[in-house]
This record gives C-alpha cells, sequence and structure tokens, in this order.
C-alpha cells in the first residue's frame, strides 16, 4: 500500500518526507486554507505559487494533488489545465483533484465532474477524483479516466455515528463492520462504514478490471488504515498524526523503557568502540 500525506503544510510534508517512505501528497481547499492561516500566524510573506512550487521540488519523483475551485465544467477544465501548466514542470508530479459532483444548493450541474476528468484524461492530466461517498460515483469516475478515486472513509464514519447522536472525537476508531442501533444497522444507503465503502469500490474495480487507483481519505487512525489496506485500497492519505499513529504501541513504548534501561557498559562499550 502506497502512503500519502493530507496536507498542505509544507513544514508537516517535510517531516513525513524525512521518513523516505512517502508516496505522494493530497491538498484540497480546506487544507490550504489552514496552512496559509499557519503562515498568517507567523507573520510569515504568503506568495502562494512559489510555496506550492517548494513543495512541488520537496515530493518529486510522487504525486500532489490540487484541487480545481471552479465548480462548472469549462472552468474547471481551464483551471485544471492552467494549474497543470504553471505547476507540473516544476517536478512533473501534479495531478488535479475534481469533485464527483460539482452541485450543490440546487446551483451547478452533477454531470459537470465527470465531463471535466474526460477531458483532463484526453488531454493525458492526471486526475484525482473527490467527494467520493458511494461506490457508484467511483465506478463513474473511473470510467471517465479517473487516475485515482478518493473516497472519504472518514467522514462516511462520522456521518453513520453521528444518526445516533453519540458524541465522539475524531481520531475514535469506529468499526468496519457498523454498528447497531439496538436492532438497526446504522448505514447510509447499504454503506455501513467508510471502510465498507472503500471495500465495495475494491470489489468491483477487481470485478470488472477497473484501473484506477483507490486512495482511501479521510483517514482518522491507524487501525483504519489497516482496515483500508485489507480492504484492497491501492493508497491511504493520512494526516501527520495518523502517519505517527501506524508506530505506536504501548508494548513497544514499554518494551524500548525496558530495553534502554537493561543496556551493560560491557555491551555499551563494543559499540561504541
Ligand atoms: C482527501 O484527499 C481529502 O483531502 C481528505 O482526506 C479529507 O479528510 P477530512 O475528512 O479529514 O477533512
Amino acid at each position: 500500500m502506497k502512503f500519502f500525506i493530507d496536507t498542505a503544510d509544507i513544514d508537516e510534508i517535510n517531516e513525513a518526507y524525512s521518513l523516505g517512505i512517502l508516496d505522494g501528497v493530497t491538498t484540497n481547499p480546506s487544507l490550504i486554507k489552514k496552512a496559509v492561516e499557519k503562515l498568517k500566524e507567523k507573520n510569515e510573506k504568503i506568495e502562494m505559487s512559489s510555496y506550492i512550487k517548494k513543495i512541488l521540488r520537496l515530493t518529486r519523483g510522487t504525486p500532489v494533488s490540487l484541487e480545481v475551485t471552479e465548480t462548472e465544467y469549462d472552468k474547471m477544465v481551464e483551471q485544471a489545465k492552467k494549474l497543470y501548466k504553471m505547476f507540473n514542470p516544476v517536478a512533473f508530479n501534479v495531478c488535479i483533484k475534481i469533485p464527483v459532483n460539482p452541485a450543490f444548493e440546487g446551483k451547478g450541474n452533477e454531470f459537470d465532474g465527470i465531463k471535466a476528468i474526460k477531458a483532463l484524461a484526453k488531454a493525458k492530466i492526471p486526475v484525482n477524483c473527490t467527494l467520493i461517498f458511494t461506490p457508484e460515483q467511483a465506478l463513474v469516475a473511473a470510467k471517465a479516466g479517473a487516475r485515482y478515486v478518493s473516497p472519504f472513509a472518514g467522514r462516511v464514519d462520522d456521518y453513520i455515528r453521528s444518526m445516533n447522536n453519540k458524541e465522539f472525537k475524531k481520531e475514535d476508531y469506529f468499526p468496519s463492520f457498523g454498528w447497531k442501533d439496538g436492532d438497526r444497522m446504522l448505514e447510509d444507503n447499504g454503506i455501513i462504514s467508510g471502510i465498507d465503502l472503500v471495500k465495495q469500490i475494491a470489489e468491483i474495480f477487481t470485478k470488472f478490471k477497473i484501473k484506477s487507483e483507490i486512495i482511501a481519505a479521510s483517514m482518522r487512525n491507524s487501525r483504519q488504515v489497516r482496515e483500508a489496506a485489507l480492504a484492497g485500497a491501492h493508497i491511504s492519505t493520512m494526516p501527520l498524526y495518523v502517519i505517527k499513529d501506524l508506530l505506536k504501541h504501548y508494548k513497544t513504548e514499554e518494551g524500548m523503557k525496558k530495553f534502554s534501561a537493561d543496556v551493560v557498559p560491557e555491551y555499551r562499550d563494543i559499540i561504541k568502540k
């Protein structure tokens, strides 16, 4: 499984890439907003295009998803082509993020995202299709030529969990096998958890030999990453805290404490020599 970091914060990207095992970056307008706010707090000058170029150089050889902000077909395609032309030559690693369906509050056309994916795929621009919440959305995006599809597993869990008003923390584990409220299984149109969504997409893609890669997105904790891998996701995109979480176990920490305390000088000294 490939690991992407889900952030636009250059310090976080730097820290994650220092591990030497990162395979890509995903950003979105909210993550860019967060990064800009951090720079503002530090009174740092914001020059967005050189900031993005820095990220692209730092992550050379691995894809970085940049999302369009327009919501109409022509404008999305125009903006995507502009973004690609402006930034891809920096390190040849730009991927354009397009929402599966850009319509909201009765405005916009539900076909525009898919039509944009089709046009960009024709122009050989790699697309990460975002905001996927059903297997059928993933299937349509793949048919249009999306290089990646991004089911938002964590947000599915947040939504299902909120059905019975349970309070929860963002990083809490939600069972991949679903949650019953009395006798009733909580679900969203046949999806019982974020991992169930990833699993159903993976099954369909395997059945029809679809080449698009599945990015398990909106990951909340390390167990969810494990389950996304078992469900057949090709990639997990995670915030930095989840990447750190992948390495944690209380018995590992306890073992480290004991091993450190047990180092005898006889052994330490031969290593020193
Ligand atoms: C995916 O590409 C998105 O940027 C992301 O995973 C959304 O995660 P969130 O639900 O934690 O905002």
